[in-house]
């Protein structure tokens, strides 16, 4: 769930303090990265967490041609192309490739992570283009329909990765809102699906062949803890911590799936 990112920020902690409230032993390369950069470009939890958890499950080698796809502010690129010296195509929707190309360049990765702007229904590449597909908190707003991964798959090779990582449920609900949730339900989190929703739905097609399809393992209480985090930060206590709190990971967490183009 996004934060109304671009507004002005309090950084009510210090740096340092920051530095140690989001070291986390489930991430350790993310511990490589200014916990600062992290919080002051998220749009939502931490991405470069979310996208260590699905590195560890998706391997990447060096040289790849990766498609980062709704990569926000392009921290997950970066992180991409460091960790993995791959060749990152920071692609996205909402936020201006000059403002990524200037993170970019401030890391050093000219040439490594190109700034795209694109929609995810017209993508500017060519059909087997790339050697993986990652995306991390964002493939739900584009690909619940039941026919968007036979267009996203046809970027990558024959057998090449699709990987992603979204804020995901348990199970699917019997009903909606779930009863405990109510309070705090939002109508677009009807795009929150269960490792087995997301595993049909990609499976269906017959595009590709999923290899995992899990909850990530303590993913709702990073996401809880991230957002103690930033609200101290920005000084202004939201929702979302309350109710992931509430629910206490009965139902919220994250899904990550990778599968392979067939
Ligand atoms: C919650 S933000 C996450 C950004 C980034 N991956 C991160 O985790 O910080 C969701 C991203 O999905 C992108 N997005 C949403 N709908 C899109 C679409 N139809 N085409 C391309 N990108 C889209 C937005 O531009 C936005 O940056």
């Amino acid at each position: 769930m996004p934060r109304a990112y671009g507004l002005a920020r309090l950084r009510g902690v210090e740096d340092d303090e920051l530095t140690r409230l989001l070291t986390n032993e489930r991430h350790p390369r993310s511990g490589r990265y200014s916990a600062r950069w992290m919080v002051d470009n998220a749009m939502g939890p931490n991405p470069v967490w979310l996208a260590e958890s699905l590195t560890d499950v998706m391997p990447l080698e060096p040289g790849m041609r990766v498609l980062d796809m709704g990569c926000g502010k392009a921290l997950t690129s970066i992180f991409l192309a460091r960790e993995f010296d791959v060749r990152v195509w920071a692609t996205d929707l909402w936020i201006d490739p000059a403002e990524n190309w200037s993170r970019i360049e401030e890391a050093d990765l000219r040439g490594r992570v190109h700034p795209v702007h694109a929609e995810a229904h017209a993508l500017p590449f060519e059909e087997g283009f790339f050697d993986a597909l990652v995306s991390i908190d964002a493939y739900h707003y584009f690909g619940t329909d039941d026919l968007y991964l036979g267009y996203y798959a046809q970027f990558v090779k024959p057998g090449g990765l699709i990987g992603m990582v979204v804020p995901g449920l348990a199970e699917e609900p019997p009903s909606y809102p779930p009863a405990h949730l109510s309070p705090y339900w939002k109508w677009d989190f009807c795009s929150f699906h269960s490792p087995d929703w997301w595993r049909r739905h990609w499976e269906k097609t017959g595009q590709v062949a999923v290899d995992l399809a899990d909850r990530l393992p303590r993913g709702w209480e990073d996401w809880l803890h991230w957002n103690d985090v930033c609200d101290r930060d920005y000084g202004e206590p939201r929702e979302d911590a309350e109710m992931l709190r509430a629910d206490a990971g009965r139902l919220l967490g994250f899904t990550r799936v990778v599968a392979r183009r067939r």
